[in-house]
């Protein structure tokens, strides 16, 4: 099998779901997959052992953080990401495009890229696309993201049009930049905002680079959540069939059913890890997504399993009142006994559509996320 080739093994008759494998140097992904964020070359309080666990096939790092701390450099010389964090398994990371308008201070936006003050000691940083490819071919894994610029809701259709086709140019340049590809598969992500007609020029500007994979950008930026279907549906019939297609930042269930049944493959978010250190569980409960505060007094003399079902290491050996237990003591062991059945839970989702879809079941078992808006998980929490 070629490096990246993206092997689809099955497609749903009734929608646009789609399963396959997708084959990088470090392994394969079986899709629909959802991958754990793991922002500075770690999944916050999980170790590796415990996420290969998880069956966590993929998980990400960010380029705007390893940057600033510990530096590229670093990373480089301890023989690139794999080997430094020790995560055997492909791993993706983002340009830091999203990163640096959603988490510091711009000093200024130009063609040339995006000028801001490190949060760590207040140093002028000039993160450009070259700059963020030079930085992702030394952090060495397996797929790299285009340096984008993604719009803030709201925003006017004339600073989504500019944003989206600055990130386009911006995407010439990357690929120009990108030393590695070979073994680093550089992705390309759709802009757009909330105008499909934008969405749809992004998507088929895109895919004349004839890149590896493409991802979709600038959804859950505080757009109202039934738009993120629409917009995914909008460009993923103009993205080709043998590619992987990646929704960044999605990881409610409802969110990435309805992504699957557009065709999307690859999904990542902080909210198993995040919601696990404020005592949150993600439960599927009777086919239906739900959360649980563990802090809840109901749970206080619960001995049954947080979920009886659940194959992950915490439900198999501890029980909800010791859950509670121990977020009520904070202590830290709490963060990362739910984190490992909060990821579980997400990857767990993402394969049961996997073999739902392979069983022609995908509609039968899915089909109530795809129509009803009305059991949607708080707006706050994306
Ligand atoms: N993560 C979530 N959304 C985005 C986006 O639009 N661009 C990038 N680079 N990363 C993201
Ligand atoms: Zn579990």
């Amino acid at each position: 099998m070629k490096p990246f080739e993206f092997k689809l093994e099955c497609q749903c008759r009734q929608t646009g779901a789609r399963v396959g494998q997708f084959h990088t140097p470090h392994g394969v992904v079986h899709t629909p997959r959802f991958m754990p964020v793991g922002t500075l070359a770690n999944v916050k309080t999980v170790t590796p052992a415990q996420l290969k666990d998880c069956k966590a096939e993929m998980i990400l790092a960010n380029t705007y953080h390893l940057h600033i701390q510990p530096g590229e450099d670093i990373v480089a010389e301890a023989g690139g990401l794999h080997k430094f964090m020790n995560w055997q398994q492909p791993i993706l990371t983002d340009s830091g495009g999203f990163q640096v308008f959603s988490l510091s201070d711009i000093r200024s936006i130009t063609d040339e890229g995006v000028k801001f003050r490190s949060p760590r000691d207040g140093q002028m940083i000039n993160l450009t696309p070259e700059k963020s490819i030079q930085i992702q071919n030394q952090l060495g894994a397996d797929v790299i993201m285009a340096f984008d610029e993604c719009a803030p809701y709201p925003a006017t259709y004339d600073q989504i049009r500019q944003a989206s086709d600055r990130t386009t140019r911006w995407l010439e340049r990357c690929l120009k930049a990108h030393a590695r590809p070979a073994d680093q598969a550089l992705f390309g992500i759709v802009q757009g905002g909330v105008f499909l007609d934008l969405r749809k020029k992004s998507a088929s500007e895109l895919v004349q680079f004839d890149l590896p994979g493409y991802a979709i950008g600038g959804v859950s930026v505080g757009e109202p959540p039934e738009l993120i279907a629409k917009i995914v549906r909008a460009a993923t019939p103009l993205l080709p069939e043998n590619k992987p297609r990646y929704l960044m930042g999605i990881g409610t269930h409802r969110e990435m059913a309805q992504a699957v049944a557009a065709g999307i493959d690859l999904f990542d978010c902080v909210i198993p890890t995040r919601l696990g250190r404020h005592g949150m569980a993600i439960m599927t409960v009777d086919g239906k997504s739900d959360r649980w505060n563990l802090k809840n007094n109901r749970f206080k003399r619960d001995y049954s399993a947080l979920d009886a079902s659940c194959p992950c290491y915490t439900c198999q050996n501890f029980s909800r009142a010791y859950l509670s237990h121990l977020f009520r003591s904070q202590e830290v062991l709490a963060f990362t006994l739910l984190a490992i059945h909060n990821i579980t839970e997400l990857i767990r989702f993402t394969q049961r559509m996997r073999d739902a879809i392979l069983g022609d079941r995908f509609v039968e078992e899915f089909g109530h996320f795809l129509t009803d808006f009305s059991h949607d998980s708080d707006p706050d929490l994306h």
